[in-house]
């Protein structure tokens, strides 16, 4: 086994040994761009991470880990003209960057690349991979619908949000994991645990998201923080803050969310003081860590040798603590 960093340098090695920018320029340039600004490369990493647990060489999963990462840069690129953000990772992002029709195009090239990735498999593996990708694929743009269509509702349920958020974040997380079992030959059962392992993971991931983009340090996060206030987004703080007891919360709220201010730092200073005051912010937190503990008891179930299990731990509890 080997550890994180090194799976993410050799994760980077390969990426930038792919020459990806040739003609015409305005197609690949926004592809090498985005690929290039990082971002923490955790779904690369968990798929080679994986492939070890199962006793295979990493070097295997290379494509596999690619093919993710890309199709995740790829949801990036439409998330952010979906999602009006103008930074991401700290840069600005391509459809400010260069335009909107730009993002479209080369985030659908991108898709395709991910998926042309799978090619370098024999049949067996490739159906397997390919399979897998495409309900995964399909069902990030259902959780991205979701998520769209509940910025004008006023009605969502807390077990709606969470559907939403399992299917535009936790499913592509999952799947990491599978493919990793699936390189590696493991058995169903394995890939079906891991993939349980990295839903659970998934969801806590995108509740921290949701958290960081409220609570996030500006200077670090590398997102505008506000953007989902700003959005009318409904996520878990919102829908516990909704839900709270103090009627007075709630009015305010919904009034906040009822207003598209030319002014935005008025109202995200207001939703973010809503949220502590109703302590929507340590439910947060609270359902952050349910999660992942969700995710360490699958891990129990998994048949592997301990310590290969203490290195998933790990990392499941260093993204609860991060702050990116
Ligand atoms: C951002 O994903 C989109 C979500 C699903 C929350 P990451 O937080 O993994 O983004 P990068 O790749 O590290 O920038
Ligand atoms: C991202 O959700 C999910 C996908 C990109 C599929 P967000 O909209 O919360 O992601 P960020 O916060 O922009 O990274
Ligand atoms: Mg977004
Ligand atoms: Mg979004
Ligand atoms: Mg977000």
């Amino acid at each position: 086994m080997h550890s994180i960093h090194e799976y993410r340098d050799e994760f980077v090695n390969y990426l930038n040994s792919k020459k990806l920018t040739k003609e015409p320029k305005n197609l690949y340039e926004p592809i090498t761009y985005i690929l290039g600004l990082g971002g923490k490369r955790l779904r690369p990493v968990l798929v080679l991470l994986t492939t070890e647990i199962f006793n295979t060489d990493y070097t295997k999963a290379l494509d596999a880990a690619l093919a993710i990462e890309v199709f995740h840069n790829f949801s990036l690129v439409h998330d952010d003209i979906m999602d009006d953000a103008p930074v991401r990772r700290g840069e600005i992002t391509v459809h400010e960057k260069w335009d909107i029709n730009t993002g479209i195009l080369s985030g659908d090239a991108m898709l395709i690349m991910a998926y042309q990735l799978f090619e370098n498999y024999e049949p067996p593996i490739f159906r397997e991979l390919a399979k897998l990708f495409s309900k995964t694929a399909l069902e990030v743009c259902e959780g991205q619908q979701y998520d769209v269509d509940f910025e004008t509702r006023d009605d969502v349920m807390l077990s709606e949000y969470l559907k939403m958020i399992e299917y535009k974040t936790a499913v592509l997380v999952a799947a990491a994991l599978k493919m990793g079992a699936i390189v590696a030959g493991a058995s169903e059962t394995s890939q079906e645990h891991m993939y349980a392992f990295g839903l659970n993971l998934g969801i806590a991931f995108q509740l921290q998201d949701d958290y960081l983009d409220v609570f996030g340090d500006p200077e670090t996060f590398g997102k505008q923080v506000g953007g989902d206030i700003i959005e009318n987004k409904k996520t878990y703080l919102y829908l516990k803050a909704i839900n709270s007891e103090s009627e007075m919360m709630t009015k305010e709220l919904e009034h906040l969310y009822s207003i598209q201010p030319k002014e935005t730092e008025t109202k995200v200073n207001a939703v973010r003081s809503i949220f502590k005051k109703t302590k929507a912010d340590v439910a947060t937190q609270t359902a952050i860590a349910d999660y992942t503990a969700k995710a360490f008891e699958v891990l129990e179930e998994i048949e592997i040798e301990q310590n290969k299990k203490n290195i998933l731990r790990k990392f499941g509890e260093n993204l609860m603590n991060r702050t990116v």
